[in-house]
């Protein structure tokens, strides 16, 4: 594992920044510019169903950021042997977050899903009440929980 880290290691620090930009970088956009955005749309109907569309398609791309940063994420602690160091910590505190950050990612994934379910069979008001959460507090917690997983990550820089 050592030596596939030391080969590889410029593609694998890459692909794992790549990822951590696609999904906090992505909840940023589409927090603060497609939701101010998309909430102008007076017609509840079109509303609803574009932050439905923005939402599934930016989960298209989330969900293998996601993977991708914890596979890159364990590659690292094997190769770089933190254990035992002081930036161990820092380390599991990174683990913490990825697993609060995925489990939060799993609630909205699951709301939007029953938003989809309700808008289908016309229950509008059922949707917009499954959505409000996840713009309200769910993706904001999550911007916050990645921005302290990037300032961990930059402690953790070429140990
Ligand atoms: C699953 C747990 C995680 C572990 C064990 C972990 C571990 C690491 C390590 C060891 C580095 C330093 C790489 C180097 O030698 O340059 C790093 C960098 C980085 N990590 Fe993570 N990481 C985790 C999750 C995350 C998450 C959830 C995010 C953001 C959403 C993230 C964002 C970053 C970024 C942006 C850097 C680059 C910082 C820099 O180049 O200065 N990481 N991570």
């Amino acid at each position: 594992m050592e030596t596939l880290f030391n080969d590889f290691s410029t593609l694998i620090v890459f692909l794992h920044v790549l990822s951590a930009v696609l999904w906090v970088g992505g909840m940023i956009a589409i927090r603060f510019a497609v939701h101010y955005s998309l909430q102008e749309i007076e017609d509840p109907k079109i509303k609803l169903g574009r932050t439905l569309q923005s939402l599934r398609r930016f989960f298209n791309m989330v969900i293998p950021a996601i993977i991708l940063l914890l596979l890159t994420a364990i590659i690292m602690i094997i190769a770089l042997g933190f254990k035992g160091t002081p930036l161990y910590s820092f380390v599991i505190a990174k683990e913490v977050i990825w697993t609060i950050m995925t489990v939060l990612f799993t609630i909205i994934f699951i709301k939007r899903k029953q938003a989809q379910k309700a808008f289908d069979t016309g229950a509008f008001a059922l949707a917009k009440e499954k959505l409000t959460p996840i713009a309200q507090y769910l993706i904001p917690i999550n911007i916050v929980l990645g921005l302290i997983a990037i300032y961990l990550g930059i402690t953790l820089r070429g140990f």
